[in-house]
């Protein structure tokens, strides 16, 4: 049996890397493999890197176990490793024949010694092709940064896969057109893929009762396995048969904010598949407060999973043309109906834990949610100034990075006047090394800074304005190919809350304190 490991199976995937890797040791070249030998703590740095784990298993004992990351438009097997007493080449390809099937895009990279003859024999039955020595050096630099003589017996398969017609289709967003509505819904129940907006950010929209389907979803967002979506649904009465049980925290929240930027996180029901919730018990579950939303999950009869529409690390996407930039080619349908209103995600609250836990800030604020369940608690990770450690992630999501644009973030926190003094001189001292600087400032400050490009996020008087205005303005200043973007830092009140943690995220907890 081949099955996804999770963190629970951690000590396991240490002991089988741990094992094999001694055993092969002596046996292979030693350059064949970047880290011979993987200490717990690297191993860490894998899962959290997007790293996914399955374990092959006999008398459910797993023998064997397969690393595999997204990187770019590759699927990069980083690890294989079988226990000693266990070492035949059947159990590789059956784990590769598993992965080829999951893996995000039709280009494999083979990275390890071993593995790398099981997937010469492998590829002729399935219509692989190998590519060329050069082409397999381009890659390896590209992604792993090494050589192609440190890994000689590497290969890459590549597998041609067709393109599809993406179409954009305006909608009226207050009252979505029948016969576009059904179309799109059509495409859903087909198992096909459908951008839609919603009044936080625009979703990607599969059906969630359909395993292939949401397969096909996490592949068009090139999105780890093991981060979930949340299901959508058009009517309060449809949560009964998704959850395992109905807490009465989850009624009273539902009544007060549903249809809404809100989410919950509750007990699922054996009718939810296992890819749809990434092998949790848990389901992410939301009644969105949009005309067009709530119209294709009606027309559509059963709930849509659906994360933002954006490629996964990227922000995400408030507008019709952002979604068409990053999925473009790789999903149906994108309906149109103009921009989000809120701007940042719904927020999400696990009921699943005593006392409640907010995992993610979003559309509704914190302090409203509190004022109805006075013993919600903020996980460490919404205010959080570095990356969490592994076993105190809760929410997947908290594991990856995101939001992220193409040029690195400096965050700047602190009173807003050191705040606008630190920015104009960390923008002086870039500009001398001969770095483009981009600046995201507000209304108030913007007149302040002499960089290459400034932006303002909107009034601090408004931050409705700068929650609506911020994933846009993160996408429009790297595509002014800026070397560098520096933020200032918004109050952590109200959407604040959110806007801060987006921006500490996007930042990668590059933050500058001013005073
Ligand atoms: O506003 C929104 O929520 C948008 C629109 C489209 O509805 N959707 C959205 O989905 O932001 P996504 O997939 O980008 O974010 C879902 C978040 C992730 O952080 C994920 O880790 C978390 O919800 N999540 C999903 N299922 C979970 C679960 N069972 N337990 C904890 N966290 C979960
Ligand atoms: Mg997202």
């Amino acid at each position: 049996m081949i099955r996804r490991l999770g963190d629970a199976d951690f000590q396991t995937i240490l002991s089988v890397v741990n094992e094999a890797a001694v055993a092969y040791r002596g046996k292979i070249p030693v350059d064949c493999y970047k880290t011979p030998y993987m200490p717990q703590k690297e191993l860490e740095q894998e899962i959290r890197s997007g790293v996914q784990f399955y374990g092959y298993t006999e008398n459910g004992e797993v023998v064997a176990v397969m690393g595999i990351q997204p990187v770019g438009d590759v699927t990069l097997i980083r690890h294989a490793y079988t226990l000693t007493s266990h070492q035949r080449w059947g159990i590789g390809a059956k784990l590769l024949n598993h992965l080829l099937h999951l893996a995000e895009t039709g280009r494999i990279l083979v990275g390890t010694w071993e593995l790398a003859s099981w997937a010469i024999r492998f590829y002729q039955n399935h219509g692989f092709q190998p590519t060329t020595r050069q082409q397999t050096n381009r890659l390896l630099r590209k992604y792993w940064n090494i050589p192609h003589r440190q890994v000689e017996t590497s290969v890459v398969l590549t597998l041609e896969r067709n393109t599809m017609k993406t179409l954009l289709l305006k909608v009226n967003p207050q009252n979505p057109e029948a016969t576009k509505i059904q179309a799109a819904a059509e495409i859903i129940k087909k198992g096909g893929l459908v951008a839609f907006p919603t009044e936080t950010v625009y979703g990607l929209g599969a059906d969630a009762l359909n395993a292939e389907a949401v397969l096909a979803l996490f592949a068009a967002k090139r999105r780890p396995l093991d981060n979930p979506p949340i299901v959508h649904v058009a009517d309060k009465t449809e949560v009964a048969s998704l959850v395992k049980a109905f807490p009465k925290k989850a009624e009273l929240l539902m009544e007060k904010f549903w249809p809404g930027p809100l989410t919950l996180i509750l007990k699922h029901s054996a009718k939810v598949p296992n890819v749809t919730t990434a092998g949790l018990d848990t389901v992410a579950l939301r009644m969105p407060n949009h005309p067009v939303a709530l119209a294709l999950i009606k027309a559509t009869q059963r709930p849509i999973a659906a994360p933002s529409a954006n490629l996964a690390g990227k922000p995400s996407p408030t507008t019709a043309q952002h979604v068409y930039e990053d999925l473009n080619g790789r999903i149906n349908v994108i309906l149109d109906g103009g921009a989000a209103n809120i701007g940042v995600e719904s927020t999400v609250v696990d009921l699943s834990t005593n006392p409640p836990t907010l995992l993610r800030p979003g559309g509704t604020l914190f302090e409203t949610l509190k004022a109805v369940l006075p013993d919600l608690v903020l996980h460490p990770f919404v205010q959080a100034e570095k990356e969490l450690a592994l076993e105190k992630t809760r929410s997947p999501g908290m594991r990856h990075r995101h939001y992220a644009p193409k040029a690195p973030v400096v965050l700047v926190e602190g009173n807003l006047q050191a705040v606008v003094a630190k920015i104009k001189e960390l923008t002086k001292a870039y500009r001398v090394e001969g770095k483009k600087v981009g600046v995201l400032a507000t209304d108030e400050t913007q007149g302040n800074y002499q960089a290459d490009v400034s932006k303002s996020l909107g009034s601090r008087s408004n931050l409705e304005s700068v929650a609506k205005n911020l994933f846009r303005l993160l996408r429009e200043i790297d595509a002014e190919n800026v070397d560098v973007i520096i933020t200032e830092s918004v109050p952590f009140e109200g959407l604040g809350l959110a806007v801060m943690n987006r921006l500490r995220n996007a930042s990668a907890y590059h933050i500058v304190k001013a005073d």
